[in-house]
């Protein structure tokens, strides 16, 4: 890889983190524990934990001409993100995520996406010269399908190594745009979405990341939680094991490994080590509450055992 910068496209949100002892069924109302106001968003959490691991990173998306918006932007430039190109859509609201997370570090999360529907093909393309300087190019799907797309088009016409987190997962990805996709990282869930195949073991995770290699896809890798990963290519299935934690909050867990996995790759490791690298760092994120809150430093990982 000649270039070693890494650009993020996608949400940027204002967490709203409820905790709860657990979360509520339909109908029900229960009393809540603690709320807090927490910087999140896919994107910015990846561009925040890859500028935080020492990556040079730059951001694309929008934020809202709200009180959040500079916030989330003081955030991302606190961790050393390159956040010149974000437009402020001052029309607009901040992407805003209502989180409840449990007892168990569990969450479910509701987006409402304000600037980040702003995030257009037309945006992409006017920052086609911040993508074609990147090495590796990380996209995520809360931002309009024409946008992420349009940056896999860029990613690959430029040569960088284009990774797609799938979250949240559409049905189906087009198979012209699979096979422009180096690493497509879904988690349990979002992979069950995009192939219509069950999966709920370490088995059926492969078969239906079979599926999609099939169709083009170079790279497949699942996150499972407490389970590890899994890497599925032409050379087979390797699983990678993740060390036993205490989990306060999984928030962000999948958006640092996908940085973290970036970050490893843009610094010359091989995907089996960098997979290692980012199931480091998803191991620490996790002991900790919230999505930016809770992402390590360089230092912090390195001395990790
Ligand atoms: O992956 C966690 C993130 O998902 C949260 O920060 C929230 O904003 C949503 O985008």
């Amino acid at each position: 890889m000649k270039k070693n910068k890494i650009v993020v496209i996608g949400s940027i949100n204002m967490d709203l983190v409820m905790r709860v002892p657990y979360i509520p069924n339909i109908g029900e109302t229960i009393m809540g524990k603690s709320v807090e106001r927490i910087p999140g968003g896919k994107g910015a959490n990846q561009a925040f934990t890859a500028a935080k691991l020492g990556a040079n990173v730059s951001m694309l998306g929008k934020i809202g001409g709200d009180e959040f918006g500079a916030r989330l932007i003081e955030s991302m430039q606190n961790a050393g993100v390159d956040t010149s190109c974000i437009d402020l859509e001052a029309d607009a609201s901040s992407g805003l995520a209502i989180i409840q997370v449990n007892d168990e570090g569990d969450n479910s999360i509701v987006v409402l996406s304000g600037a980040n529907e702003l995030c257009n093909k037309s945006y992409i393309i006017a920052h086609e010269n911040v993508i074609g300087e990147a090495g590796i190019v990380i996209v995520q799907m809360e931002v309009p399908n024409e946008a992420v797309y349009q940056a896999i088009e860029l990613a690959s016409k430029s040569d960088a190594i284009m990774i797609l987190n799938p979250a949240p997962a559409p049905d189906y990805i087009p198979d012209h745009v699979l096979e422009k996709i180096d690493y497509l990282v879904p988690n349990e869930t979002e992979l069950q979405k995009l192939t219509g195949m069950p999966v709920h073991s370490i088995e059926t995770a492969g078969t239906a990341s079979r599926t999609l290699l099939s169709k083009g896809l170079k790279n497949m890798i699942v996150t499972l939680g407490s389970k590890g990963s899994l890497l599925v290519n032409s050379d087979g299935i390797v699983h990678f094991p993740a060390p036993n934690v205490q989990a306060i909050d999984t928030t962000a867990a999948g958006d640092s490994f996908v940085a973290a996995f970036a970050v490893g790759l843009s610094e010359g490791k091989s995907d089996k080590d960098a997979i290692a690298f980012a199931t480091k760092v998803a191991a620490i994120v996790v002991t900790r509450a919230g999505a930016q809150t809770s992402i390590p430093d360089r230092r912090e990982v390195d001395a990790a055992t």
